[in-house]
């Protein structure tokens, strides 16, 4: 019997900072309203050219996670790649991860459960060490949103949320069954998959179709959402689950040390904070400087409560997510 652990965390943000100001030039918003409804005061786009994709920020964040971790590229044995941004239609950016890190033919697997992708990632790499087969993951959240987004007024209930960059962690064995990943709870819905999604190209309306219609106003290209269910379903949701992962391992809301929560928006962060009475030291916010970053936000967040000490041994640590799906999940770790 083997548990599992996370060895070593790290992330990575494109350099371009995009304001609140820098949007409501170009589409009709506001500084106040953004902040009012999300939190979110900047996040980071990618800039043309300068070399950015899914990918090679994965790979930068899994570089830091991998030293911390103390291991060399050859010990990974597996990679898991979460995102709903890949570099390609398919093949998955995992194989690009794998030649990027040079990691002679180690198996590696894409997630495609978007805002949940991290912990379905994490739940997936728990499983495969604790039955003892791999030692050594190399987990991967990342996401390149800004160019696919539609950048103009009709846009902005979407475009002003989402943010690019990547969070990686290496989850390797642990000895003492007392440490690591306790557990992890996932949950989805389907009849919610057209609530928060983006429809085209896909092979319900292939390349050609969009072509073919030569229609300026087709969106189905942009993702869309409804923005008001999903605030709805994300408060329940992210509260069940928590609680769900507590209990299964007799632990009470105020034995958390700390909860990392997927950063949708700020309101909903808030929400559940206050659902379980958690104090601002118990729960680590980061979406108004990277916006929402979909797989990339729990590893982010993660890293960068742990690189500001938030995170010590023997710490109860608390992950969930809610996003598209609809799908939910929540990771409960002893650090
Ligand atoms: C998207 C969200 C911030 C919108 O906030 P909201 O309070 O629900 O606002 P609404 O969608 O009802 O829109 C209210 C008004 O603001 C307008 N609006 C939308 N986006 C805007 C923007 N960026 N700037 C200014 N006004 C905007 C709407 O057009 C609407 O105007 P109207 O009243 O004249 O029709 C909110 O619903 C939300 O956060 N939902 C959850 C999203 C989420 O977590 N997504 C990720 C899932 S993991």
């Amino acid at each position: 019997m083997y548990n599992s652990k996370i060895s070593g965390l790290g992330m990575y943000v494109p350099e371009n900072v995009v304001t609140n100001e820098d949007l409501s030039k170009i589409m009709d918003t506001s500084n106040e309203w953004i902040i009012e409804r999300t939190g979110i005061k900047e996040r980071r786009h990618i800039k043309k050219g300068d070399g950015n994709t899914t990918a090679t920020m994965g790979v930068e964040a899994a570089k830091i996670a991998m030293k911390r971790a103390g291991i060399e590229k050859n010990e990974i044995d597996l990679i898991l790649f979460a995102t709903l941004s890949p570099d390609y239609y398919f093949p998955g950016s995992g194989v690009l991860v794998q030649e990027l890190l040079d990691i002679p033919t180690c198996p590696a697997m894409d997630i495609r459960n978007q805002c949940s992708g991290f912990i379905y990632a994490i739940s997936t790499a728990d499983q495969y060490v604790k039955s003892g087969m791999y030692k050594n993951i190399l987990v991967i959240g990342s996401e390149n949103h800004s160019g696919g987004l539609d950048m103009t007024s009709r846009g902005r209930g979407v475009s002003v949320i989402f943010g690019d960059g990547a969070g990686a962690a290496v989850v390797s064995r642990e000895e003492d069954l007392t440490k690591g990943i306790l557990s992890s709870h996932l949950h989805s819905e389907g009849k919610y998959a057209e609530e928060l999604a983006l429809i085209s190209p896909s092979t319900n309306r292939w390349v050609p179709e969009i072509i073919d219609s030569n229609d300026s106003e087709d969106i189905s290209y942009y993702p869309n959402m409804n923005g008001q269910l999903v605030f709805k379903n994300a408060v329940v949701r992210f509260s069940e689950v928590i609680m769900e992962g507590l209990k299964h391992n007799n632990l009470s809301p105020d034995q958390i040390d700390m909860l990392i929560p997927h950063q949708a928006n700020l309101r909903i962060s808030q929400f559940v904070q206050k659902r379980f009475g958690l104090s601002e030291n118990q729960i680590h916010n980061n979406i108004q400087k990277y916006g929402n970053t979909t797989a990339g936000s729990i590893p982010i967040a993660l890293t960068e409560a742990w690189q500001e000490g938030k995170i010590k041994e023997g710490d109860i640590v608390v992950l969930a997510a809610f996003g598209s799906g609809f799908t939910w999940g929540s990771t409960i770790i002893r650090w």
